[in-house]
């Protein structure tokens, strides 16, 4: 037996949701406490804040970005945007170590050479929640998305093509990958409010980095 499963990861499973869409149980895992100092880091630098979006409304979420373009709302519309707007200054360098996970759970997912130009860092206080929507903003759609989520669970909404679509409730915790590409591109997705608590690494709080191929 104890043959059979070496190398074998427990901790580690993969769960299909759609034709291009994994739930890569527990793959960050391993590399959790070292992102963690880099959003630390990033952070620093280009600090947590919740944005306007074009209707007006404060997003829950605080967000920043690192990599050569950061996501961005504001009363203009969503954007990418190669500067952090709150300081004028390029956004912080991806680290090597996010972009090689990036990448490596694009290619367990079934999409070889994903290079993320864009990672957008979401922090998810307790109430904070994110509606049903599209990720439409990236130039080349035939790049995947792939989303990293660290600290407190959370309950994923995962669509359809249509915004009526049924909706499943994928829960996530600490170190599950979920990538979506290919045929399910454009399906819509959110997050339910995240229930108080705290967890040992993040604190009181979710985090979520999602990486991109924006330009
Ligand atoms: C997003 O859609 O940008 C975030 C998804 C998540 O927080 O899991
Ligand atoms: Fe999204």
């Amino acid at each position: 037996m104890g043959d059979l499963l070496a190398g074998i990861d427990s901790r580690q499973w993969t769960e299909r949701l759609g034709p291009g869409t994994v739930v890569l149980r527990g793959f960050a895992l391993a590399a959790a406490g070292e992102m963690y100092a880099e959003i630390e880091r990033i952070v620093a630098q280009a600090p947590f804040r919740q944005m306007q979006t074009p209707g007006g409304f404060r997003m829950s979420v605080a967000m920043s970005n690192c990599g050569d373009y950061g996501w961005v709302t504001d009363a203009s519309g969503y954007r990418y945007a190669a500067e952090d707007p709150e300081s004028g200054r390029p956004w912080p360098v991806l680290p090597a170590a996010f972009r090689e996970l990036a990448s490596r759970a694009a290619g367990a997912a079934g999409f070889p050479d994903f290079a993320p130009d864009a990672c957008l860092i979401n922090r998810y206080a307790p109430g904070a929640r994110m509606s049903l929507h599209q990720d439409r903003d990236e130039r080349d759609l035939s790049q995947p998305i792939v989303s990293v989520s660290l600290g407190l669970p959370a309950v994923f909404l995962f669509g359809g093509g249509k915004r009526s679509d049924p909706v499943s409730r994928v829960p996530l915790t600490h170190g599950d990958v979920v990538v979506w590409g290919g045929a399910d591109r454009l399906r819509y997705h959110g997050v339910l409010a995240v229930k108080d608590g705290a967890h040992p690494l993040v604190g009181a709080c979710r985090l979520n980095l999602t990486f991109r191929k924006a330009r």
